[in-house]
């Protein structure tokens, strides 16, 4: 089945307990509370007031309910590939009175809807490893304006996750487990999103590719020695590149 297809399934089971789940897996996995993890990412993240974020794959939206609790004065669009994700997020963000400042979008990260240099900001959160990372910064780099940041919290493997033989091994233990806890689609949709977590060596080399400079990558604490590390990530568009206006 298809990628993308496997993903919208899986989310789409998920969208009603999502951040439930997402919670007990942090905690089991990393230590963290899944509202702790993104208000880390929050905390990271500098804004400006009447500055525009986006925030890709928002999933239920927490990252911009987050924000605009925090009183950033911004708004924000929240992308996402699962309608039933962003249905979610909406009906939370409704029942919060949050909507003024907050549009929604189904669409792929990897083929944003956007123009080139539309956002000053770029988030996300939990994400990335759903996505081909190398296609995804072309993206991001594209729809940030000059001088735009792009800052993101994921998980992040030691070098043996990109040996493919313990790669393929990682894989087959990623399905079982998520076959036992979850069902069939999430199972494939964490299967195959093993071979897109990047190390923070091969974060910095794709970021730079793409045109990124200021990279700042921090690892932050985790229980289990033997699952990838949360990472926080800062990266900025530079404000003049040749090639552009
Ligand atoms: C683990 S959830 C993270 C949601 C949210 N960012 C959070 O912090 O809770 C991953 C999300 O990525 C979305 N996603 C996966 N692939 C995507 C893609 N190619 N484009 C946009 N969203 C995608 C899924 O639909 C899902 O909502």
């Amino acid at each position: 089945m298809e990628e993308k297809t496997t993903i919208k399934e899986a989310f789409t089971e998920l969208a009603p307990r999502y951040e439930k789940v997402v919670d007990k897996e942090l905690q089991k996995f990393w230590g963290w509370s899944y509202e702790n993890f993104i208000e880390s990412l929050i905390l990271n993240t500098k804004t400006i007031p009447g500055e525009h974020i986006l925030d890709i794959a928002t999933g239920t939206c927490l990252i911009p309910r987050r924000l605009i609790e925090n009183k950033r004065q911004v708004m924000i669009t929240g992308i996402d590939i699962t309608h039933a994700m962003l249905k979610h997020g909406k009906d939370k963000i409704i029942k919060s009175g949050m909507d003024s400042n907050i549009y929604l979008a189904t669409g792929d990260a990897m083929l944003m809807p956007f123009k080139r240099n539309s956002f000053e900001l770029a988030m996300c959160g939990l994400a990335t490893h759903h996505m081909n990372v190398s296609k995804l910064l072309g993206e991001v780099y594209r729809v940030l304006k000059p001088d735009g940041r792009f800052s993101l919290a994921d998980v992040g493997g030691s070098s043996l996750w990109r040996k493919p033989i313990a790669s393929f091994f990682i894989k087959i233990l990623a399905y079982i487990y998520f076959l036992i806890t979850e069902n069939k689609d999430r199972a494939w949709a964490e299967a195959t999103a093993v071979a897109n977590v990047q190390t923070t060596d091969s974060w910095f080399e794709k970021l730079t590719k793409v045109g990124f400079t200021n990279i700042e990558i921090e690892k932050l604490p985790s229980k289990s020695f033997w699952v990838p590390d949360p990472l926080l990530i800062q990266a900025t568009k530079p404000k003049y590149f040749p090639g552009e206006e």
